[in-house]
């Protein structure tokens, strides 16, 4: 059962930025599945791996519709991505170094950095670029 589930309270209204949230759901629901099923250090190590290069992917998209678009309220979202895209990393480091209970940590922190993020600083982002 995936721990994320989609729905359009989510949705910011861009094209490109909902499907690549969508995506990060996605892989987060791997990652969180590959954990259940306590799979192989190699499995989790490569999902986690790519969650944490589609997140500083996807930051890249944003950063780069913000200064295309002069988004006002873009130092303090780039803010909060650099400090998630920091703590992400540390605990990809941890997991590497062979701390594996740090997995369901991430997913942890990461649900919760989702559940807050996206319908409110990316939201906004969305409707500015719409308006
Ligand atoms: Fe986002
Ligand atoms: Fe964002």
């Amino acid at each position: 059962m995936p721990l994320m589930s989609w729905s359009s309270e989510y949705e910011i209204g861009h094209g490109v930025i909902d499907a690549q949230h969508q995506e990060l759901f996605a892989i987060f629901n791997r990652l969180h599945e590959a954990m259940m099923e306590r799979r192989t250090t190699e499995v989790m190590t490569r999902t986690f791996n790519d969650l944490e290069r589609y997140v500083r992917f996807h930051f890249r998209t944003e950063e780069m519709l913000m200064d295309r678009h002069g988004f006002p309220d873009a130092e303090r979202h780039k803010a909060a991505h650099d400090d998630f895209a920091g703590r992400l990393l540390e605990l990809y480091s941890d997991f590497e170094r062979g701390r594996h209970t740090v997995a369901m940590e991430a997913a942890i922190f990461l649900r919760s950095w989702l559940n807050s993020h996206i319908p409110v600083a990316d939201r906004k982002l969305g409707e500015y670029v719409k308006g």
